[in-house]
């Protein structure tokens, strides 16, 4: 769907290069995280996509078209963006600011408005209040929301997305990232979203590019990125808790695949139950902040199972890290 080959970009004024050689394959419907420190490139990456950056060498190809032979503004309307600094237009209201692109493709009035209150509904702002309002009158984390309702509100099959929940407190970010999850399990999009947390790329990404210095150092999917990486600076960029990292993408109903639980022992202190679909990052932390020794597993029908304590999982971890656990996905 967006394919980068042998793309690079020099920035006049610089003797480096932003983006150096780059080529990766952003298949349809997957959301790729850029991922890096600060100045790798990211958003000098995201920004050749939709013709804001030209290309110093290489090719993108959006749906199989080299994006040079496409008119820019009409691929930047049929290409959400969201700006790293949310970039609303301060003179605009907040309504105006989100049917934007809807008013550029021409939409009826009341097309638009019933967009606008969906997308406000989506977002968790009250569309009645907001309506009329301006940019400064909302803080920065509601800036970004607005940002948000407004690269989504003309449906677009592709996404950038640059740093979207960087503003935000950690309760509103867990909250929008569940929330673009869940449409993302409703409509098609293939999203190319910027990251500095890894924590968030792991959730978001279906596979994860972490770059350093312009360069693409490694382009995989996550649970491979955490396991197996490919070099010192990735393991280093991961950090030291990659591998109980790398716990959040497995469930209990993966770990009973390869281990049975053990009998519930009804006398256990504070015990509590955790449902099949718990990750197991969630489910270590749970186990040492209740300083319970176990938690009841219960099936749907709320049914207990078995127990699962925290040596079970550190066996189910070291599966993970010799790669022979298998990976059935987190409801997230
Ligand atoms: N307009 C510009 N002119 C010259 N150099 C630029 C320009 N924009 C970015 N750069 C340089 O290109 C490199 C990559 O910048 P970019 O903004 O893409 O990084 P980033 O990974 O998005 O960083 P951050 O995480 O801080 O947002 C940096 O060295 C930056 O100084
Ligand atoms: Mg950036």
């Amino acid at each position: 769907m967006i394919e980068f080959e042998n793309v690079t970009k020099a920035y006049n004024s610089s003797r480096t290069k932003a983006v150096n050689n780059v080529s990766f394959h952003v298949p349809e419907g997957n959301t790729v995280v850029l991922l890096g420190p600060s100045g790798c490139g990211k958003t000098t990456l995201l920004r050749m996509v939709n013709c804001l950056v030209p290309i110093t060498e290489g090719t993108i190809r959006v749906n199989g078209k080299d994006i040079t032979s496409m008119d820019p503004i009409e691929l930047r309307r049929s290409i959400g963006y969201v700006i790293q600094s949310n970039g609303l237009f301060p003179n605009m209201t907040i309504k105006e600011n989100i049917v934007i692109v809807p008013d550029l493709l021409g939409w009826s009035k009341k097309k638009k408005h019933d967009r606008y209150l969906e997308m406000m509904e989506l977002i968790g702002l009250d569309a009645k209040h907001y309506q009329k309002r301006y940019p400064s009158e909302l803080s920065g984390g509601q800036q970004q929301r607005i940002g948000i309702a407004r690269a989504l509100a003309a449906d677009p099959p592709v996404m950038l997305m640059d740093e979207p929940f960087g503003a935000l407190d950690p309760i509103n970010r867990t909250h929008l990232q569940e929330e673009l999850l869940s449409i993302l399990r409703k409509v098609k999009k293939t999203i190319l979203f910027v990251s500095h947390d890894i924590d968030e790329a792991i959730k978001m990404g279906d596979k994860v590019a972490i770059f350093k210095e312009g360069e693409l150092m490694q382009y995989d999917h996550p649970s491979d990125i955490l396991t197996h990486p490919n070099s010192e600076f990735i393991a280093r960029f991961l950090g030291n808790d990659r591998a109980l990292k790398s716990l959040s993408l497995y469930s209990v109903r993966d770990l009973i695949e390869s281990f049975d639980l053990k009998p519930v022992d009804v006398n256990a202190e504070g015990s509590r139950q955790i449902s099949l679909n718990n990750n197991l990052r969630d489910t270590i932390s749970t186990l040492l902040n209740q300083e319970a020794s176990q938690l009841v597993v219960i099936d749907e029908f709320n049914k207990p199972l078995g127990a699962i304590t925290s040596d079970r999982i550190e066996a189910y971890l070291h599966e993970i890290i010799r790669g022979s656990a298998s990976l059935q996905g987190v409801e997230q």
